[in-house]
């Protein structure tokens, strides 16, 4: 059975260009509800941590030192299908490529500056939930 859970973030230089208000609004019509949020800047080892999966592709060094950039914004999102349906309202990785009318499609600047992250799996969402997430800063 599909989870009904996953995680996001938003991207530094998404939330350095104020677009935080218009992509929660996004993700709250798309029918998620927030059950956890917090600011939260990075070190590099943390989002090397993170995203720790990419380790050795060539793009894992900009990749960390981007997310490390500055401050981000992590959440935790709940609906039926979770993981799955938001994928599908973020669109594509790279922006070029995502469907009209997806977050990384309206507010994305490029493939490593896609605005958002969202969890590509079940066992995921909670992996990377625990990394950000406490139990008792969830609800
Ligand atoms: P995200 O969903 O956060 O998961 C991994 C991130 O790596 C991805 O979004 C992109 O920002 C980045 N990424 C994936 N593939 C590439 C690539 N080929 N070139 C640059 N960045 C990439």
């Amino acid at each position: 059975m599909a989870g009904n859970r996953t995680l996001t973030m938003i991207k530094p230089v998404a939330f350095q260009r104020n677009l935080t208000g218009p992509i929660l609004s996004k993700i709250n019509e798309a029918g998620f509800v927030i059950k956890a949020m917090k600011f939260i800047q990075l070190t590099k080892d943390q989002a090397s941590e993170f995203y720790k999966v990419h380790e050795g592709k060539p793009f894992y060094d900009n990749l960390t030192t981007f997310m490390s950039s500055g401050p981000i914004i992590a959440i935790i999102l709940e609906k039926e299908n979770a993981v799955e349906d938001f994928r599908k309202l973020i669109g594509a990785t790279d922006p070029v490529e995502a469907e009209d009318g997806t977050i990384r499609k309206l507010f994305a600047e490029s493939k490593s500056h896609n605005a958002v992250h969202g969890s590509d799996s079940d066992e995921n969402a909670i992996i990377e939930s625990d990394f950000f997430f406490s139990k008792t800063e969830r609800f």
